[in-house]
């Protein structure tokens, strides 16, 4: 699961890179999505719910993920989506996965922090287990926390002793504060944000530390690497994902992985990370929301 990756940026800089390919780990319920789902999962069947209620856009990686599950372990799913109905890739599969949708609009979908917002929901499916959107809960923030041990159990493949730093990509902020749980201190965890600074995540991350137990504050950092805004494209980041996938084999995605591994060789360049250092960076799943972006990432790479 751990696998070492050569390019020449890392090559320039005397660094080594290793990922966590978490993507590789199921065709659907891929990435840290089947981290954060577990918990959820385990919680409705303990509670013998009908079935479970989550939130997300019209390409969500969380609502892709959850309906896959559904299927593949008899749970009915009901997804709440932003915005207006889109047919998009990730919308055909939710239906083909027997996903009831629901789309909120924007105000709607804005309500989804007020207190009262499920009640009309559990109303009119009574008994499902609601899950915040990104699948966002303590819980699951703590089976992503076990991800750290998967690391520890790669090292030794890759002849590594140790590592200096663990980076990942932060939407809810749920995978990174588990990861933070996970190491304890033992290495800073740096995560790339997908969305912009003031989207909460920092405040995510340390409610979750807090409830966990955890000291706040310590042992990780936050990286701005939305280049302007979540799912907002660029030609840099196009050439950076087309160049890094022919040179090492290994697909991104843009929203997550791409601005992640992007942010990292930015730092690299900028001199932030020392020659001869090991870093474990977190492939957090996701391919399947890039199904709706391959044509534009090539358009702005300038390859059509
Ligand atoms: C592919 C991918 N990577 C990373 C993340 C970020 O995870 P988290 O919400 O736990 O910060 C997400 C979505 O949430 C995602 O879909």
């Amino acid at each position: 699961m751990l696998q070492a990756v050569r390019c020449g940026w890392l090559q320039r800089a005397g660094v080594e890179l290793a990922l966590l390919r978490l993507e590789r780990i199921d065709p659907l319920i891929s990435g840290n999505k089947w981290y954060k789902l577990a918990p959820h999962l385990a919680e409705a069947r303990r509670l013998a719910a009908p079935g479970v209620i989550s939130l997300g856009g019209a390409h969500s990686n969380h609502l892709h993920a959850l309906a896959a599950a559904g299927t593949r372990f008899g749970v009915a799913t009901v997804g709440l989506l932003r915005g207006h109905e889109l047919d998009t890739p990730t919308v055909r599969d939710l239906r083909a996965f027997g996903m009831q949708l629901h789309w909120l609009g924007y105000a709607g979908y804005r309500a989804r922090h007020q207190a009262d917002f499920w009640t009309p929901w559990l109303a009119r499916y009574p008994g499902y287990l609601p899950v915040a959107e990104g699948g966002m809960s303590l819980p699951a923030a703590r089976s992503c926390a076990n991800l750290v041990g998967m690391i520890e159990e790669g090292l030794a493949a890759l002849g590594w002793p140790d590592y200096q730093q663990l980076w990942v990509a932060a939407g809810s902020g749920t995978t990174l504060a588990g990861l933070v749980m996970g190491e304890g201190g033992r290495h800073p965890v740096v995560g790339t944000l997908a969305v912009p600074a003031d989207h909460g995540v920092a405040a995510t991350v340390e409610r979750l530390l807090a409830e966990a137990g955890a000291s706040p504050g310590s042992g990780y950092q936050l990286r701005d690497a939305s280049r302007g805004g979540f799912a907002r494209l660029d030609a840099t980041l196009a050439r950076f994902i087309l160049d890094f996938e022919r040179e090492t084999g290994v697909p991104l995605e843009p929203l997550y992985t791409g601005k992640l591994l992007l942010a990292l060789q930015e730092a690299l360049q900028g001199g932030e990370i020392a020659r001869g250092s090991r870093i474990v960076a977190v492939h957090s799943g996701g391919l399947q929301g890039r199904r709706a972006l391959d044509a534009r990432l090539r358009e702005l790479a300038g390859l059509f």
